[in-house]
């Protein structure tokens, strides 16, 4: 998102007594701020191009104030990515060589300047060369092979530690799992090393996953980068394997990799069968390094990943070592960020659009203009916060950009060319569709129509959703005839249409014995819909596919679904207490039981019959709490084999628990609340016995 919420946050309103130290601290704080919601959230809350800014200026002020060090600072170390829970996420491993981060530019000159610093730094008479290469715009990862086999796959972390998501990467099919000792030409690959690169979801699969997120109302991811590091963060590796990420290597480390220069890695990396690009070029002059920044500046909008950048690296190890790192990154290294293309345009209406859940969503219409290859006509305001925090005024001149990001955004107002006197956009107090004022939760930051029942786009909103392809499947049940069946009063909620009537059909405009027929063998049909599907169908706010299919595997029926506490909910894997509170709202309301009770009836599926249920009880309903890591089979492995076994996964220890299975380093909370509570702790091979 391109959205800085710190702008107006300064100092220049009143004069404080030490105007650095408060800058220096306003720009720490949002920079962390921004930090976290990036590589925790996936979900950033300033453009690249703001962070840089920020981070630059934050450089500059406590180089001139050496008095207001701190090894706090961002400056001195990248943002975070390491997952907070560790009890439900991954093992955390310390990295052999620190994840460092590059220094980065978007001027030409800065990059001339770096060169010729370099150049100068190094004897005279050697010869220098640069290996020029795309800045992949995705996360960077670290693959570790241990004799030729991938042992552990860390995400940067806090560039000290990272994640280990190596069931995660093992989807990737560009990523060779185990390496022969010897290649067909002879050479041999060394045993241990460690390669880093970039995974990356390709711009095809970025667009279908948006495109299925918004057909079921969950947050757009805002670029592929991020959509890449949510994927990566996924328990379940069978869903990160449909998202088909792809990766790309760059840098080759370790005491046994017989080469001497950056090239000369790559080159033997691609043929141990890594995919490394293609694109890479060895300069010996700057001119040719230009050359090299201008040609894909262009030419990388053909390409089927995102990239955002050139990186440029002194080929020889020697030199490099001579030039040495910084706290943050190497000196022998930079990054040249392109500019994002932007256009000014004019705006000409905003929109309010209801959704299915209700949430009213402004939308800037604008007058069509040429970027990136695309017309736009249309960019979201996302909320109301969004329209005040740029200002925005009817008809006013706003830039928009596309960057690394698919959907347009309005990054700012041009506000020489504001009209005078123009107005401010306001935000409707009631429904545009149903007149019913509007209400905000606190800590969210949308508006909803809460007149769920009758406000007309909610109405079939969830009937649509209710019937698409990945839900109940009703062909013949799409936008246009929903809208034609609710203002014909034929169906006005999910339940009315298992008691469609071929009469009703034959009496439309149009219908005639096939069609209806067809409409009402489709409708027979969506009964054999399994569970999991029909709990995605019903539309319960923040529960998409995903969570739909997790919740069905792990409570097995609406029955038990509907009595489950918080805690017993926010067991269950990706689900917070965000998905948790909907879903117990869901079932508290009474028009929604006297629906899914007419759903019941109508013959719906409402409990998982297929696979994966109970094969022996042996387990008996113990409530088993994971610990730690596992050598037999990985945590979710285990879950699942818990609940075939008939026991319950538990998240925290409490006196309920029945047991903890316990791998290797379990966590000394846990381990010291077991011993207090005296609840059994059962190793890894106890249970695969118990189970046997
Ligand atoms: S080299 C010590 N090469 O950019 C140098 N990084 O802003 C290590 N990146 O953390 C990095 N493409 O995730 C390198 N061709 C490339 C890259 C690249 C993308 C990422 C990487 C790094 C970040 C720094």
């Amino acid at each position: 998102m391109q959205l800085d919420l710190f702008s107006n946050i300064g100092f220049e309103e009143q004069t404080p007594a030490d105007p650095v130290k408060e800058r220096i601290q306003t720009l720490r704080e949002q920079l962390k701020e921004a930090n976290d919601r990036y590589y925790i959230d996936s979900q950033p809350i300033m453009s690249d191009k703001d962070f840089d800014d920020k981070m630059h200026e934050l450089e500059k002020l406590e180089q001139q104030r050496p008095d207001l060090f701190s090894s706090d600072s961002p400056t001195q170390h990248p943002g975070s990515d390491l997952s907070q829970n560790t009890e439900k996420g991954f093992k955390q491993i310390y990295h052999r060589y620190p994840m460092l981060s590059l220094a980065n530019t978007y001027s030409e000159q800065e990059i001339k300047d770096w060169y010729r610093r370099v150049i100068s730094q190094l004897p005279q008479q050697e010869k220098v060369e640069i290996v020029a290469e795309l800045k992949f715009d995705g996360l960077s990862i670290s693959l570790w092979y241990e004799n030729r086999r991938l042992a552990h796959a860390l995400t940067r972390g806090d560039g000290t530690r990272g994640d280990d998501v190596i069931e995660n990467i093992k989807t990737i099919p560009s990523i060779p799992q185990q390496l022969p000792a010897v290649l067909p030409n002879g050479e041999q690959i060394p045993e241990n090393f460690e390669i880093r690169g970039e995974v990356l979801l390709p711009w095809q699969e970025f667009e279908r996953l948006n495109q299925e997120r918004l057909e079921n109302e969950e947050p757009l991811f805002a670029n592929p980068r991020n959509a890449a590091s949510g994927t990566l963060k996924l328990q379940d590796p069978n869903i990160v394997r449909q998202r088909k990420l792809t990766c790309y290597l760059y840098y080759l480390l370790g005491d046994e990799v017989p080469f001497g220069k950056h090239d000369e890695c790559l080159r033997a990396a691609a043929l141990w069968g890594f995919q490394v690009a293609k694109s890479i070029k060895t300069c010996t002059s700057l001119e040719q390094v230009m050359e090299f920044i201008n040609y894909w500046d262009v030419e990388r909008k053909n390409l089927p990943v995102a990239t955002d950048g050139i990186v440029l690296k002194i080929n020889d190890f020697a030199q490099q070592r001579q030039l040495g790192f910084t706290a943050k990154s190497p000196r022998w290294a930079i990054a040249y960020k392109f500019p994002a293309e932007k256009q000014l345009t004019q705006l000409e209406q905003v929109t309010f659009q209801v959704g299915r859940t209700g949430i009213v969503t402004p939308v800037a219409n604008l007058k069509p203009v040429q970027l990136s290859g695309t017309i736009v006509k249309r960019a979201t305001l996302h909320n109301a916060d969004f329209i005040q925090s740029l200002d925005l005024r009817e008809n006013d001149f706003v830039w928009v950009e596309k960057g690394g990001e698919i959907i347009p955004k309005i990054t700012a107002v041009e506000l020489a060319k504001r009209q005078p006197m123009a107005l401010p956009i306001q935000f409707p107090q009631v429904c545009p569709e149903c007149g019913t004022p509007l209400r905000r939760n606190t800590d969210e930051a949308a508006y909803f129509c809460p007149n769920e029942m009758s406000c007309p786009p909610q109405i079939e909103g969830r009937i649509e959703h209710f019937a698409t392809r990945k839900a109940m499947n009703i062909e013949g049940l799409g936008e246009q005839n929903v809208h034609l069946l609710v203002s014909k009063n034929i169906i006005s909620n999910i339940a009315d249409i298992y008691s469609i009537e071929k009469q009703q059909l034959l009496a439309l405009d149009g219908w005639q014995e096939l069609s209806a027929s067809n409409l009402l063998n489709a409708i027979e049909e969506s009964k054999k819909v399994p569970f999991a599907r029909v709990l995605f169908a019903i539309g319960i706010r923040f529960v998409g596919e995903t969570t739909a299919k997790k919740l069905a595997n792990h409570f097995r029926s609406l029955e038990v679904l509907q009595k489950a506490s918080k805690e017993e909910l926010m067991a269950v894997e990706d689900v917070g207490e965000q998905i948790a509170d909907s879903i117990i709202a869901y079932f508290g309301k009474e028009e929604n039981q006297s629906l899914l009770k007419r759903l019941e009836v109508a013959g719906l599926k409402f409990a998982t019959t297929e696979t994966n249920a109970v094969t022996e009880n042996k387990l008996n309903g113990a409530k088993v709490v994971i610990s730690g890591t596992f050598s037999h089979h990985s945590r979710d492995e285990y879950k699942e084999l818990i609940e075939q076994y008939g026991g319950v996964n538990v998240s925290s220890v409490s006196a309920k628990t029945t047991f903890i299975l316990a791998g290797e380093n379990m966590g000394p909370q846990k381990l010291e609340k077991a011993r207090k509570l005296g609840v059994k702790i059962i190793s890894e091979d106890d249970f695969l016995q118990m189970i046997s």
